[in-house]
């Protein structure tokens, strides 16, 4: 399946690209270059991230849901959509068609989660 066509080495420059593009996108850009101060911090955590998820590493130990949740005032569902527009362009430009189906599926459902985590919180 896809997940076989992924390298670990794929990974740094495939977060590269991507954040270049969310950077320059005029919703989604303050949002980042407001939270980031680090940003090679940032692309190593999250290249890290897509390592654990799409080949299990367990690289990376850390909260995606408290880290949203932080931002909540500014995220909308639509921003979602964009977000994984972004994700689907950077992926079918950078990797083979099978290891970018298998990257954007699984974007979706996580994205999904954290939707439901921010979005459908109850309170109290
Ligand atoms: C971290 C924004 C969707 C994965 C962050 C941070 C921001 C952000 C601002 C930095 C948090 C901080 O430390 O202050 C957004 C926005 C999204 C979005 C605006 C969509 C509208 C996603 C999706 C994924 C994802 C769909 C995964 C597929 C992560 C990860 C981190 C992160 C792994 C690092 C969390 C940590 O500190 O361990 N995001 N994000 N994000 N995001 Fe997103």
């Amino acid at each position: 399946d896809g997940v076989s066509k992924i390298r670990e080495e794929d990974l740094p420059p495939l977060v590269e690209e991507f954040y270049a593009r969310i950077r320059a996108d005029p919703e989604l850009g303050p949002i980042f270059n407001d939270a980031i101060d680090d940003w090679p911090e940032h692309l190593g955590k999250l290249a890290a991230f897509w390592s654990s998820v799409m080949l299990t590493s367990g690289r990376y130990k850390g909260q995606p849901v408290p880290a949203h949740l932080k931002h909540k005032a500014r995220i909308t569902p639509a921003l979602f959509e964009r977000w994984l527009a972004l994700w689907v362009q950077t992926t079918n430009d950078m990797m083979t068609p099978e290891a970018a189906a298998a990257l954007q599926a699984k974007a979706r459902r996580i994205a999904e989660s954290l939707q439901l985590a921010m979005f459908f919180q109850l309170e109290g």
